[in-house]
């Protein structure tokens, strides 16, 4: 599990392994990973014209442990990388590069519950609105390529086979992972989404959008059918704030965090 602190061209995440924690920071410049204290810096990976053709505004965006020993990072090329990482020491390696995506890849995510039987376990989404769903392991499987709508996609999320993608026009879509159909479109919020997250233990999904809205969404399936459904719980507006960073603090969403620009702290908000 990989949680992602911040959102803009510099980002950071925790990524939960087996055998490690890891803080992973990207930049411009390169890939670093720590131990979880910030104490050794472990792997060091530059960003070169190799990943990077057109040379310019080089970034990696999008982290997500896999497979216990993978660590996923998107680029700008629309590359994504994927590091094995030892259960210690620094000897991490590139053991893929996933080039399915032919734009800037924005967010990856892996499941956060169960995947169903058959169902990719990671997603990555891109610039142009395209995600690609797969399957990691040994190998990494492309199980799903969701296309294209011409509105970016900016966060994407996967918590029991239901994938939640959240865009630049403000929409929320639900896609079923095993087969990649869409079953839900919400018009969540009227400006740019720019994070989505789910509290595994129970399915709610939190949005946070550039209209200085933050809602609280409860994601399940129907017990007759198994489709997919999505129901409001709650909104909270923070005044004056473009909304760029939203999380749950715990894993039952009973509270949640939420920072945005030129916004010099971080706001937690908690059911009373
Ligand atoms: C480093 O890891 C790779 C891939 O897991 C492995 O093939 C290689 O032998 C390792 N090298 C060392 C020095 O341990």
């Amino acid at each position: 599990m990989c949680s992602m602190a911040s959102r803009a061209s510099f980002t950071a995440a925790w990524c939960v392994l087996p055998a490690r924690v890891l803080l992973v920071l990207t930049s411009h410049k390169g890939i670093q990973m720590y131990e979880s204290d910030g104490s050794i810096m472990v792997y060091w990976h530059a960003l070169d014209a190799t990943e990077h053709p057109t040379a310019q505004a080089v970034f990696a965006r999008g982290i997500a442990a896999a497979s216990g020993r993978f660590i996923c990072v998107g680029l700008s090329s629309g590359l994504v990388l994927v590091f094995d990482i030892p259960p210690k020491g620094t000897n991490v390696t590139v053991s893929e590069v996933l080039a399915e995506h032919s734009a800037a890849v924005t967010d990856i995510a892996a499941e956060l519950g169960h995947a169903p039987d058959g169902a990719g376990d990671l997603v990555s989404a891109d610039d142009s609105g395209a995600l690609c769903v797969w399957s990691s392991g040994e190998e990494f499987a492309l199980r799903h390529r969701i296309p294209a709508l011409g509105c970016s996609c900016s966060s994407v999320k996967l918590w029991n086979g239901i994938l939640a993608a959240g865009y630049g026009n403000g929409q929320i879509r639900l896609y079923e992972a095993a087969s990649g159909a869409l079953r839900a479109r919400v018009d969540a919020h009227a400006r740019w989404i720019y994070a989505l997250d789910v509290a595994p233990a129970t399915g709610k999904l939190l949005s946070g959008a550039e209209d200085s809205f933050v809602h609280v969404w409860q994601l399940g399936r129907s017990p007759d059918t198994g489709d997919i459904e999505i129901e409001h719980c709650h909104a909270e507006c923070v005044p004056d704030t473009q909304v760029c960073g939203a999380r749950f603090c715990d894993a039952r969403g009973a509270s949640f965090a939420v920072t945005g620009y030129d916004l010099a702290e971080i706001v937690r908000y908690s059911r009373a």
